[in-house]
């Protein structure tokens, strides 16, 4: 194989990409470096608008990006969703599941302890994480298992591996989803086509919305002791960015990983190897 042939894996000239979550921080970076490899790239999310804090840094290419409405916990606007996908783009290659995250009503702290975290909010990040993966699964799995081919890429977490303190709910949702990329794997692989795949990336500390409440003082932006010990742990010293994913996601969507599935790639800085001495 010479350089030619290898960067010809990442063309995605022709693939329609589905990303959930699309307008969010890490899958607003997918979207903006698949369309970059030339994908036709179907941006999902409960709030569209989102959209808008990059779009314009989408690349004017032979790849194209469409900003479509999608609740990951309804399959009826999923079910529209993916028709609306198939209008515009006549298939679908890959399926991002990048929805998720946790909420500060399901972590614990001196103010909300374990034995009070609500139902509700547990609820909510069961659902979100684990239901809001395996919904899309279906209803784009399916049209995979029908073309016998395709690539499912969820989002899983470094709490998969080993929990992390004051976050119950999101641990075990995240662990789920490890366990349910595992299943899907072989079930897609056996029952359909050995030419779906699917795997994950567990992404270590990225300083977003939905964790800067744990990292960062409100009002100083200092790191929080958490925030401390987070970069303690990690060999590399930083928290990641999400540049830091595209490399993975590249490869696991392309034909460069035809013989990868069902595994969870750690994009963590070390943290996953450092035993802490
Ligand atoms: N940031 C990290 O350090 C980190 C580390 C490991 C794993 N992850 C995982 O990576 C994924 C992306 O995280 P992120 O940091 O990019 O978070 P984010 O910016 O909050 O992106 C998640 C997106 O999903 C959307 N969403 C939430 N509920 C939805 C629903 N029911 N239907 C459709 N869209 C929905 C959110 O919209 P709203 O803003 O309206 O809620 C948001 O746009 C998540 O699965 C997260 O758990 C993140």
């Amino acid at each position: 194989m010479n350089l030619h042939d290898l960067t010809q894996l990442y063309d995605f000239t022709g693939k329609t990409v589905v990303i959930t979550g699309g307008a969010g921080v890490l899958g607003g970076e997918m979207a903006c470096a698949l369309v970059g490899c030339n994908a036709n790239v179907a941006i999902l999310d409960r709030d569209p608008k989102l959209a808008e804090r990059f779009i314009h840094r989408i690349p004017t290419s032979v790849g194209r990006a469409s900003v479509i409405y999608t609740d990951v916990l309804n399959i009826d606007t999923l079910k529209q969703t993916a028709d609306t996908v198939l209008n515009e783009f006549g298939k679908v290659d890959c399926l991002i599941n990048a929805a998720g995250g946790n909420k500060p009503q399901a972590t614990t702290s001196n103010e909300n302890s374990f034995f009070d975290l609500p139902k509700d909010a547990l609820q909510f990040v069961f659902d979100l994480n684990i239901v809001g993966t395996i919904l899309p699964s279906q209803v784009f799995g399916k049209l995979m298992a029908q073309q016998k081919e395709g690539v499912i890429l969820n989002i899983s977490s470094m709490n998969s591996f080993r929990p992390l303190t004051r976050i119950p709910a999101y641990s075990a949702a995240k662990a789920g989803v490890s366990n349910f990329t595992q299943w899907l794997a072989v079930h897609m692989a056996q029952e359909y086509s050995p030419r779906i795949r699917v795997n994950a990336i567990a992404p270590g500390f990225f300083l977003t919305d939905q964790n800067r409440f744990l990292l960062t003082q409100t009002e100083s932006g200092e790191l929080t002791e958490r925030g401390k010990s987070i970069i303690a742990h990690t060999p590399m010293a930083r928290f990641g960015t999400p540049e830091d994913l595209l490399g993975a996601v590249l490869w696991l969507l392309s034909p460069a990983s035809a013989f990868v599935s069902g595994v969870v790639v750690p994009i963590d800085g070390g943290f996953s190897a450092y035993s802490g001495v």
